[in-house]
């Protein structure tokens, strides 16, 4: 089987767009691959967290990874920071690593502007990520199209560390999904939605209320031409919620289009509403089973114990292929 890897930050409780760029995928893909899911915690202290609500963030992106469907009998889940060859192989790809190239990164630029202290972890971002698919020989990397950059960089490190230190690593694939792999801002639709998005309104998070999403979703920004039609150029705000609805229920943008058609924004507002708050009860309701449960916390031992196993013997191979310590080639 071929194996997938792919990791979230526990930055807040995750949104529209992680759960159909990315977890959408994960849960779909569980049954034909090998899998690997993290919750990347060492990569979201590349920018200030409070301890209290970082610690409360794995814990509930934990609960819903099981809770969007990932079966802990077909893949692992662990916590990056409990597997300790994560920051080791980051730092022999740091090592591997331009500094102009890392700081050509879109996301370095992005988050370290208008920042006055920009810590030295959020320009070596992309080693840590690399180290995350690398070490588990990776085929398929399961993402949104935000994340494009980083695998090519993981891509051009694999491959240079091939070439000083002899093959020790599988190249790997991204894979993007077909339907929204690139989920916009209801309050600006040429934005991505995000996690860090100030306008609340902008963004909705799996765990919101019915209310809040019919609420979001009525105050999304459209246009004033007044009729359903996909036009990424013209009507972004439009196709964008044609895309999240068509992503969750699995008809096709064109059937959708038919479905509104004679009826005006307000009815197709309250439809594409309706069909999210369809979608996220059920993993509502699993999440309020997870949170605090005792159940949570096998998983998480039993997924660190098996990815060590795994990412530990990667190291020990790079550690030999660069010659670090006592180990013989
Ligand atoms: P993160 O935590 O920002 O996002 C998690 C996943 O959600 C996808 N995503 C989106 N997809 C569609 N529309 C959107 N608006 C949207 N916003 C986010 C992301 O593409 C991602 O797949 N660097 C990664 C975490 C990471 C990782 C890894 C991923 C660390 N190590 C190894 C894969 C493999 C990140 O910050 O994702």
């Amino acid at each position: 089987m071929k194996r997938i890897f792919s990791g979230v930050q526990p930055t807040g409780v995750i949104t529209l767009g992680n759960y159909i760029g990315a977890f959408r995928q994960f849960v779909t893909m569980q049954n034909d691959y090998d899998c690997i899911f993290s919750i990347v915690d060492e990569h979201a202290i590349t920018v200030p967290q409070d301890s209290d609500e970082l610690s409360k963030n794995i814990r509930t992106l934990a609960a819903t990874y099981l809770a969007t469907g990932i079966d802990p009998d077909k893949a692992i889940l662990f916590i990056q920071s409990e597997v300790p060859a994560h920051a080791q192989a980051g730092w022999m790809l740091t090592c591997t690593s331009y500094i102009g190239e890392l700081e050509r990164m879109t996301q370095f630029k992005d988050k370290a502007k208008g920042r006055d202290a920009v810590s030295a972890g959020l320009l070596t971002y992309p080693p840590l990520m690399a180290a995350d698919i690398l070490l588990y020989n990776t085929d398929i990397v399961p993402v949104g199209e935000d994340q494009k950059q980083h695998l090519e960089i993981t891509r051009d490190l694999a491959e240079r560390f091939n070439n000083r230190y002899g093959e020790t690593f599988k190249i790997p694939e991204i894979q993007l999904p077909k339907n929204g792999a690139r989920i916009k801002s209801l309050q600006d639709p040429l934005k991505k939605m995000s996690k860090s998005d100030d306008n609340k309104k902008a963004t909705i998070r799996i765990l919101d209320s019915a209310k809040d999403i019919e609420k979001k979703v009525k105050s999304a920004v459209t246009d004033s031409e007044g009729i359903v039609r996909f036009d990424l150029e013209n009507k972004p705000g439009v196709s964008n919620l044609l895309t999240i609805e068509a992503s969750l229920t699995d008809i096709s943008i064109d059937n959708l289009v038919a479905k509104y058609e004679g009826l005006g924004y307000g009815a197709f507002k309250a439809g594409v509403a309706e069909s999210i708050i369809k979608h996220l009860t059920p993993i509502q309701e699993r999440f309020a089973e997870l949170i605090h449960s005792s159940e949570l916390d096998h998983i998480l031992d039993d997924g660190a114990e098996k990815a060590n196993a795994i990412a530990s013997e990667t190291v020990s191979k790079m550690e030999i292929a660069m010659g670090l310590g006592r180990k013989r080639r």
